[in-house]
């Protein structure tokens, strides 16, 4: 795998030359922000904010709001909370110094197994074991684990802990990020290259002719569908918005109000133009929101000039590419 990588590493924003360690600003940094997202989105993201808050002391002293800001679009918003509130942290308890151990770095906000085992090896050479969904891919064909997801975790973490050691930990920054590019690169959910994969010869899955069979998935349930109102205040060119709660969906982000989202709101289809309408896919349900406009001012009104600019969520400004056509 290390030879391997040598050759094929992915050139990406957060990683240094080879002979450099990496900036464990950077590596943090990257590391929330793929927790739930792919490297293609991540990579713009990633550039922005270093360029904006280059250091962890900057960014310990940002708005909270500025850093919501920037962040929209990425989702899970909860990360960019616990992103600013890491940084500040980082600053008042350890004088901005990451701590280099994984059970130190999990004290920190935001940061769970994963990620403190991922900063730990790839900023600071510390053996860990990594697995993201890239390693869990290649492990689970490796040893062809013949359990669903989520189930096979624990399975999967016991075969992975047979590979973190030995001689493969000589340079476990690489090592972790060897299984990871692999995995994006040549053990692809789809199309795998098993031909010229490095790691042939060991897998159980490309032997038995079914690499693309693992992980095994537990067959999708469908999502909850649920409804609510999006209140459209206009007035004198401008629209009303609020900033949503801490501690609910889109937390902390700038928005349009909007009712209770409710499964089987018939009452709300029934008072509602039917054919104004966007649905947008969270984790764990899909919502479909029903513009209603109404000529009224509220505390929080901004010009439509800067609706673009303020931040708004993938869900919010999907309807206002809708309903900037009504008005
Ligand atoms: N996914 C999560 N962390 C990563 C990293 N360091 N390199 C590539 N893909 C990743
Ligand atoms: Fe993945 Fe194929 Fe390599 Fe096995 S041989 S690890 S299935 S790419």
């Amino acid at each position: 795998m290390l030879n391997w990588y040598d050759g094929h590493a992915r050139a990406l924003p957060w990683r240094s030359q080879p002979t450099i360690n990496p900036d464990p600003y950077h590596v943090w940094m990257s590391e929330i922000m793929l927790q739930q997202t792919t490297v293609g989105a991540v990579k713009s993201y990633f550039e922005k904010f270093i360029s904006i808050w280059p250091t962890v002391f900057v960014l310990a002293k940002a708005d909270q709001e500025d850093v919501m800001k920037e962040w929209a679009g990425l989702g899970y918003y909860s990360r960019a909370r616990n992103l600013h509130k890491c940084a500040k942290q980082l600053v008042e308890h350890h004088n901005g110094v990451f701590p280099r151990n994984a059970d130190l770095l999990k004290t920190l906000p935001g940061i769970g197994d994963y990620t403190a085992a991922a900063i730990s090896s790839i900023a600071f050479g510390i053996p860990n074991i990594v697995i993201d969904g890239n390693v869990e891919r290649v492990v689970s064909r490796l040893y062809k684990i013949d359990l669903p997801l989520p189930k096979s975790k624990p399975y999967i973490r016991e075969k992975a802990a047979l590979l973190f050691v030995g001689k493969n930990q000589v340079r476990p920054s690489c090592f972790a990020q060897s299984l990871m590019d692999l995995g994006s690169v040549t053990c692809t959910p789809k199309n795998p290259k098993c031909v010229s994969c490095p790691l042939n010869t060991y897998c159980a899955a490309y032997k038995a002719g079914e690499p693309t069979k693992y992980p095994l998935k537990k067959p999708k349930t469908n999502l909850p569908e649920k409804q609510g109102i999006a209140y459209i205040y206009i007035y004198e060119g401008k629209i009303g918005v609020e900033t949503r709660p801490e501690n609910g969906m889109l937390g902390g982000m700038i928005g349009f109000p909007t009712s209770e989202w409710m499964v089987d709101d018939l009452q709300l289809k029934d008072n509602v133009r039917a054919d104004l309408k966007i649905r947008h896919v969270f984790t764990h349900f899909a919502l479909t929101l029903y513009p209603v406009i109404l000529n009224k001012k509220t505390d929080r009104m901004i010009d439509f000039h800067d609706v673009d600019q303020v931040g708004l969520p993938t869900l919010f400004k999907k309807l206002w590419n809708m309903i900037r056509l009504e008005l």
